[in-house]
């Protein structure tokens, strides 16, 4: 039985809310497994877009789940980044959208999870942050490179590099969330957003998400490919000859000239 996660269907909409209150929502692997089965089980033929939230008005998911992972083993700690890190993989390819409706604190883990998601709205109560490196470690759900890549580089290192803690009106601002309601207000307007994208083809909608992401690929391997040709580039100039003929023959090369 699932303890700690339901689901819930509303038309096309599927809701899941995260539910262990005692912990503030924090995941564990039971947690983790648990979303893993319900997103696998999940009908997308007759489910359009998905809304991922915590339940109670504290927190949406205040981390991965510190008490568990105090004794992990490097390579425990290992496994557990990359099962969390597989699901919101999975969450990011699913073939339809995940709105996440942030109802209070999303730290480490849990806004790790707001990341793996489309869209995500907030409650005015909503606080974001990566405190992963005030606890020793570094965020292990995609947060390094997920962060940055909707708020970009300068901010997602601040944030990254401090742990400092973004507030509902910031995160707006910064873009984390494209908009900012009152708690009870939350879930009915990501219902709303729901509604709207589920009356559009959802072909088209799903053609949009699978592009997006294949375009988001094609930059990184774009970006790795300008550096081998400015890597390449190197290679034709006297600079690098001499220094490298030098380095091999044991000898001081000389000063570098730009050319
Ligand atoms: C385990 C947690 C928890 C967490 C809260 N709790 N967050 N348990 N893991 N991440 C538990 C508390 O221990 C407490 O249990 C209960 O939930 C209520 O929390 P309190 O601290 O009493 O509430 P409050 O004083 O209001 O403070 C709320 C809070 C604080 C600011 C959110 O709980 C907090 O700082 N939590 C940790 C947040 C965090 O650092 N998250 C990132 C984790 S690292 P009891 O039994 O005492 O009632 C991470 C890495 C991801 O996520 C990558 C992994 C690979």
């Amino acid at each position: 039985m699932m303890v700690n996660i339901k689901i819930e269907q509303k038309d096309y909409i599927a809701i899941i809310t995260i539910d262990r209150q005692q912990a503030l929502n924090a995941l564990n692997r039971e947690l983790l497994n648990q979303l893993k089965e319900l997103l696998n089980n999940i009908n997308y033929e007759t489910t359009r877009c998905l809304i991922l939230t915590g339940a109670g008005e504290k927190a949406f998911v205040a981390g991965a789940d510190i008490a568990y992972m105090k004794t992990l083993s490097k390579k425990q700690a290992e496994e557990f980044s990359i099962i969390g890190n597989s699901i919101f993989n999975k969450i990011e390819h699913l073939p339809i959208p995940v709105i996440a409706a942030v109802n209070g604190f999303a730290l480490g883990g849990g806004c790790e999870l707001a990341l793996a998601c489309d869209i995500r709205i907030a409650s005015d109560n909503a606080v974001f942050s990566q405190p992963e490196v005030s606890l020793g470690i570094i965020p292990g759900f995609g947060g390094t490179f997920r962060l940055s890549r909707l708020v970009g580089e300068g901010i997602a290192k601040e944030l990254l590099f401090t742990g400092d803690r973004v507030k509902a009106p910031r995160a707006l601002e910064i873009g984390l969330v494209n908009a900012v309601y009152t708690l009870p207000e939350l879930l009915e307007k990501a219902i709303e957003m729901g509604e709207k994208i589920c009356k559009n083809s959802p072909i088209g909608v799903s053609a949009i998400k699978s592009v997006m992401y294949e375009v988001q690929k094609a930059d990184i391997y774009g970006k790795m490919y300008a550096e081998a040709e400015y890597f390449g580039n190197c290679f034709e100039t006297e600079d690098q000859k001499e220094a490298m003929t030098a380095m091999l023959e044991k000898r001081p090369a000389k000063p570098f000239t730009g050319k």
